[in-house]
């Protein structure tokens, strides 16, 4: 007889500074693989982010909130602990280009190692959303580029406020 399927729970995990669209695809899509999804912002000091980890919890909160599955969380110190400590067995990440590969190769075989029985799956980006980083979306902003359709709306008005100065 076969036993009753268990809860999959999946952590998304990442800096999120800020989440971008494609962060967003691959949310929607990842919540579809899993029963649950955490989308974990990395609590990290060292790499300066334009936006507090509570900012960008905020951020998140405000574009997953239609979704019933997935939740937003922050960790620090080994993502595989924080993982295990949810009772999740799956990391999620997403891949844009063959530029991610080796990074997202090395994080999840040392994972793997650290925590044999969590699986990192790996998500093609959105292929409209394939050539944006959170660090390219400032950078056009910064410089007054459009990043229309880049980031959800209440995302954008953030970055305005902080990056761009009120007209004169
Ligand atoms: O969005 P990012 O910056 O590519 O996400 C990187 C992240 C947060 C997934 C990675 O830095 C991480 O997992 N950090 C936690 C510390 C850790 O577990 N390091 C060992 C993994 S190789």
């Amino acid at each position: 007889m076969s036993q009753p399927r268990s809860e999959i729970v999946g952590v998304y995990p990442g800096t999120f500074d800020p989440i971008t669209n494609g962060h967003l695809d691959l949310i929607l899509r990842g919540s579809h693989i899993v029963d649950r999804l955490i989308v974990a912002v990395l609590r990290n000091e060292h790499k300066k982010p334009l936006f507090s980890v509570s900012e960008r919890v905020e951020m998140l909160q405000e574009v997953v909130q239609g979704i019933p599955n997935v939740e937003v969380d922050s960790f620090d110190g080994l993502l595989v602990d924080y993982t295990a400590h949810q009772g999740a067995t799956v990391i999620l990440r997403g891949i844009r280009a063959i530029s991610d590969y080796e990074y997202e190769l090395q994080m999840a075989l040392m994972n793997r190692r650290l925590a044999p029985d969590i699986e990192t799956v790996f998500m093609m980006a959105g292929e409209a959303y394939s050539f944006i980083s959170s660090r390219i979306v400032k950078e056009v902003i910064g410089l007054g580029g459009n990043i229309g359709g880049l980031v959800p709306p209440s995302v954008e008005a953030r970055l305005r406020r902080r990056l761009l100065r009120p007209e004169p």
